[in-house]
C-alpha cells in the first residue's frame, strides 16, 4: 500500500487533517486501531472555541454542528454556596458553542466514507520505519502485519499512540504533571437544568454540569484517583451531584436514565518535539490537558491548522520550511493553554489535606476571575480559547 500522507488515529485530530488535505488534493490513509463502533460511541469533550467552529465549517463539517451546537452568552461558577456569572462574548461574537466530541468524529468518518476515502479500522501501528528518509507505517489488521509507503507521517494517535514512541528523544522533551484525582463523567437522557449548570467548587469536590442538547445532560463529579465505577449507584451519583451543584434557590439536577460513565485521571503533559524527519505529531500524542478548561480538543485543532499547512507546503512545493516552525508556533499555543488547564484545575478542585487558608485562596482567585475587570477579561480570553498561531 501506498500514499502521500499515513494518518495514524481516527480521533478528531487525525480525521480533520485527512479533511483539510483532501481539500488540497492530498492523498492520505487513516489507520486506526479501534473498531469504528467504538470511535463513533467514545463519550468525551463537548465544548468547542469560535476557532474550531470556525475551522470545521471552512471545511464544510458543520451540517448538523449549525443545527445541534448551543452557543453560550456567559459562564457559570458556584463557589462558597453562591452562584455567579462570567459573560462570555469575546470581541467579533467569539463565543464557546458545546457539541459533542463524538459528534465531531462521527461527522468527519460519514464525510469521508462518502467521499470513498481510505479509512482503516481495527489496524494497529506497531512500527514506523525510516522516517528520515521514505517512511513505511507497518500496521497489524486481522493478525497480519501490512506495509503503508508514504511521503509523510502524522501521528494523531493520542497520548498511548506509536506516532511518540518513534519521535526520537521524545521522552527528555517532556513534562509532566498528576493530579491527585479523577473526574467522573457521565451522559444522562435528562434536560440539563439551566440553574444548576456550570462549575462548582464545593467542600465535596468539584462538580460541572453541561449539557449536549435540550435532552442531554453531560455531568462530572471530582473522585479519588482509584475511584470505582461500581462503588456508586445511579442514586447516588444523582444525590451527590445534588449535594454539589443545588444553588441558594434549591434547585436541583434534573435525573434522567444515565447513558455512559467513565473516569479520567486528571493530568497535564506536554511533548516539545513534534518534528523529526518525515513523522509529526498533533493533539493528545504531543500535549494532554486537564478537563477543567475543555481545551483538549480545541489545542488538536490548532495543531491540525499549522500541520497540515506545513504538509502541504512540503508535499506539493518541496518548502519544508513552514515544517520546520510547526513545533515553535504550535507550542506558542501549547503551553498557555496547558498552564490554564492547570490554573482551572488547581481553583475548583479540592486538594488531598486542603486547609481553610488554601480553600479562601481558590475563593480569592475565583473573585479576581468572576469581579475584577482585568482578572475577568483574563478568565474569559483564556476560556474563548488563543487565537490560533499563523506562519
Ligand atoms: P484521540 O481522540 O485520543 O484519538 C487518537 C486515536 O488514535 C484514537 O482513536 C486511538 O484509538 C488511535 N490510536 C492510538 N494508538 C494507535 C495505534 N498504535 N494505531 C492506530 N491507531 C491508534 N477533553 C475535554 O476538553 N473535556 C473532556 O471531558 C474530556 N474527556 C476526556 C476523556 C478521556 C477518557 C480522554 C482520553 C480524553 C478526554 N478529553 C477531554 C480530551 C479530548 O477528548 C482529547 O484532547 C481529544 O480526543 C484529542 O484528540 P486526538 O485526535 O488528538 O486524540
Ligand atoms: C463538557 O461539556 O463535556 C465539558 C464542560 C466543561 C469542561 C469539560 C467538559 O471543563
Amino acid at each position: 500500500m501506498k500514499t502521500q500522507v499515513g494518518i495514524i488515529g481516527a480521533g478528531p485530530a487525525g480525521l480533520l487533517l485527512g479533511r483539510i488535505l483532501q481539500h488540497h488534493g492530498i492523498d492520505t490513509v487513516i489507520l486506526e486501531r479501534r473498531s469504528r463502533d467504538y470511535v463513533l460511541n467514545r463519550i468525551r469533550a463537548g465544548v468547542l472555541e469560535q476557532g474550531t467552529v470556525d475551522t470545521l465549517r471552512e471545511y464544510g463539517v458543520d451540517e448538523r454542528l449549525n443545527i445541534e451546537g448551543i452557543p453560550h452568552e456567559d459562564m457559570k461558577l458556584f463557589w462558597d454556596g453562591m452562584r455567579h456569572s462570567i459573560p462570555m462574548v469575546g470581541e467579533g461574537e467569539r463565543r464557546l458553542t458545546t457539541y459533542g466530541q463524538n459528534k465531531i468524529v462521527e461527522d468527519l468518518i460519514l464525510l469521508r466514507e462518502k467521499d470513498d476515502l481510505p479509512l482503516i479500522f481495527e489496524a494497529e501501528v506497531e512500527t514506523i520505519e525510516d522516517i528520515e528518509g521514505a517512511p513505511i507505517i507497518q500496521f497489524r489488521k486481522d493478525g497480519e502485519v501490512h506495509a503503508l509507503h508514504c511521503d509523510f507521517v502524522a501521528g494523531c494517535d493520542g497520548y498511548h499512540g506509536a506516532g511518540r514512541r518513534h519521535m526520537p528523544d521524545a521522552d527528555a522533551h517532556s513534562f509532566s504533571k498528576e493530579f491527585p484525582f479523577s473526574w467522573f463523567g457521565i451522559l444522562a437522557d435528562a434536560p440539563s437544568n439551566i440553574e444548576t449548570r456550570g462549575f462548582g467548587h464545593t467542600e465535596r469536590g468539584l462538580a460541572v454540569s453541561s449539557s449536549r442538547g435540550p435532552d442531554v445532560s453531560r455531568l462530572y463529579l471530582q473522585v479519588d484517583p482509584d475511584f470505582d465505577i461500581a462503588s456508586m449507584t445511579d442514586d447516588q451519583i444523582w444525590d451527590e451531584l445534588d449535594l454539589r451543584l443545588q444553588n441558594q434557590f434549591g434547585k436541583t439536577v434534573n435525573r434522567g436514565p444515565i447513558t455512559d460513565k467513565a473516569v479520567a485521571r486528571l493530568r497535564a503533559f506536554v511533548c516539545e518535539k513534534l518534528v523529526h524527519g518525515k513523522l509529526a505529531l498533533a493533539g493528545d500524542a504531543c500535549h494532554i490537558v486537564p478537563p477543567s478548561g475543555a481545551k483538549g480538543l480545541n489545542l488538536a485543532v490548532g495543531d491540525v491548522r499549522l500541520l497540515s499547512e506545513a504538509i502541504v507546503a512540503l508535499i506539493k512545493d518541496g518548502n519544508e520550511n513552514l515544517l520546520g516552525r510547526y513545533t515553535a508556533l504550535a507550542l506558542e499555543r501549547i503551553w498557555p493553554t496547558v498552564h490554564w488547564s492547570c490554573l482551572m484545575s488547581e481553583a475548583f478542585h479540592l486538594f488531598p489535606g486542603q486547609s481553610p487558608f488554601d480553600t479562601a485562596r481558590q475563593y480569592q482567585t475565583l473573585n479576581l476571575w468572576a469581579y475584577d475587570e482585568t482578572g475577568q477579561r483574563w478568565f474569559r480570553e483564556s476560556m474563548l480559547g488563543r487565537p490560533f498561531p499563523q506562519y
